[in-house]
């Protein structure tokens, strides 16, 4: 099988692809794929297997593979382009299509369509470029929020604010990184990660719930991401009731976003024992770094990364 790993990419997480893809190249069985390394580099620039390449011969490049496996996170990449992309080329690819990737890198978006599912999410008010939050709005949110850029990653640009008159300058930091932002009231609980895979015969399943400690900062924040600055705990010591709502919830989340092949889905669980979970996020290309909830999740329940590669390629075959 001809496959190229679409990697790098014009966005904040263009690091954290790089070592996604490190982790893919690395694990792919290479007696059964032919392999060919595709990076879009920070200013969009082609590189094949290395080389510099102009865009319409790079093209053609991916055109001409069995499968493309984006390994993008992101803007430009996770957003639902790069697959728009891939459909015009006509090459099957791996995971999520135009529709799931766009609604889904807008957690403004994202928040609204999983609402409309009945599924829990924090209130949040999306403000458009320039946009103040109104005082009507503030009313309605509890301190501490959360100012995120709307469609970005890796909590980049991500503000936790804890005094209302800290918000200006929260806006300027989170629009540095998207103009449209999206306030939200921070959610209280255990912060739980829950993976879907979908696997070629169509078959959605949830992985165990992986449970996030984060050490030494507020919250889970870019550093404690990459820096070792959390500890996963696999699977997360719940009830089987509460293991059993959070796949539910979860898997219901990949369907309310048309989801395909893969998703990872994240959660808020409060306190009180039978309180309905809280959606925080969804990634429709998350982390495949070593250090990744994804991969991690599923070598816990057994699929190890290349049987989880073998998967999610197949899947895109059908
Ligand atoms: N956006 C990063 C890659 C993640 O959620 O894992
Ligand atoms: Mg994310």
């Amino acid at each position: 099988t001809r496959l190229a790993v679409l990697y790098g990419g014009q966005s904040g997480e263009h690091e954290v692809s790089r070592r996604s893809a490190e982790s893919i190249l690395a694990g792919l069985d290479r007696e059964r794929y032919h392999v060919t390394e595709v990076l879009i580099d920070r200013d969009g620039g082609w590189l094949v297997d290395g080389r510099a390449m102009p865009l319409p011969p790079a093209l053609r490049v991916l055109r001409a593979q069995d499968v493309v496996f984006p390994a993008l996170h992101g803007p430009y990449g996770e957003d639902g382009t790069v697959a728009s992309l891939l459909e015009w080329l006509g090459v099957p690819y791996v995971g999520n299509g135009v529709f799931a990737s766009a609604a889904g890198m807008d957690k403004g978006v994202t928040k609204r369509l999983l609402a409309a599912e009945g599924l829990r999410v924090s209130p949040g008010v999306t403000l458009r470029p320039g946009e103040d939050l109104a005082p009507a709005n503030r009313l309605r949110l509890e301190l501490p929020v959360f100012v995120k850029p709307a469609r970005a990653g890796s909590s980049l640009g991500v503000v936790r604010v804890t005094d209302w008159a800290d918000l200006p300058a929260a806006l300027e930091q989170a629009r540095e990184v998207d103009p449209k932002v999206l306030v939200e009231q921070g959610a209280v609980g255990r912060e739980i990660d829950v993976a879907v895979l979908q696997h070629p015969d169509g078959r959605v399943q949830a992985g165990p719930p992986l449970e996030i400690r984060v050490t030494g900062t507020d919250f889970f924040d870019y550093g404690a991401k990459y820096d070792g600055g959390a500890i996963f705990d696999i699977p997360a010591p719940l009830d089987p009731a509460t293991t059993e709502v959070l796949q539910d919830r979860a898997i219901r989340a990949f369907h309310a976003l048309d989801c395909r092949g893969l998703l990872r889905v994240d959660f808020f669980l409060p306190a009180q024992g039978s309180a309905e979970p809280i959606v925080n996020e969804v990634n429709t290309f998350p982390g495949f770094t070593n250090a990744s909830q994804f991969p991690q999740i599923w070598q816990q329940a057994g699929l190890g990364f290349a049987t989880l590669l073998d998967i999610l390629i197949t899947g895109a075959l059908v």
